[in-house]
């Protein structure tokens, strides 16, 4: 498994400083590549409904769906956990629909690292090969 790259978590730990975490304190920070190189990154937003957060990893992701962007490479979620912090289930999901079988590289600033490939956080996932 290759090391994170450090552009994207870079671009990660930078969104993050921007989280609208007020009700939980857990920042986080996620940066999406696109096959062409680009970056999309996005932090988590909550509101006093607590239900309606959406995590950083969706917000990246529902970002660069929004400019065209189809295809995508890796993706990296950046807190400041003691243990690195894997994408919630919900966006598990999304990224298997969106993303495939990418790399999921979880950084945290406190120096602990973890790589995993997605299908190994979703194994036997449900999608459109199921309909
Ligand atoms: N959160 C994310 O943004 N991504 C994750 O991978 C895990 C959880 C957010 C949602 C909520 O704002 C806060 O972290 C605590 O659950």
């Amino acid at each position: 498994m290759s090391d994170a790259p450090e552009d994207l978590v870079d671009a990660a730990t930078a969104v993050r400083d921007n989280a609208v975490a007020n009700y939980s304190n857990f920042k986080v920070g996620s940066a999406l590549r696109t096959d062409s190189g680009a970056i999309f990154a996005g932090c988590n937003v909550e509101n006093a409904t607590l239900g309606l957060t959406v995590c950083a990893e969706r917000v990246a992701l529902w970002k660069a769906l929004s400019e065209g962007e189809r295809s995508f490479t890796e993706i990296a979620v950046v807190t400041a956990a003691e243990r690195p912090t894997p994408p919630c289930g919900a966006c598990r999901q999304l990224l298997w629909e969106f993303c495939g079988d990418i790399p999921v590289f979880m950084v945290s600033t406190l120096g602990k690292r973890a790589t995993l490939q997605l299908s190994e956080l979703i194994p036997y996932a449900f999608d459109k090969r199921d309909l």
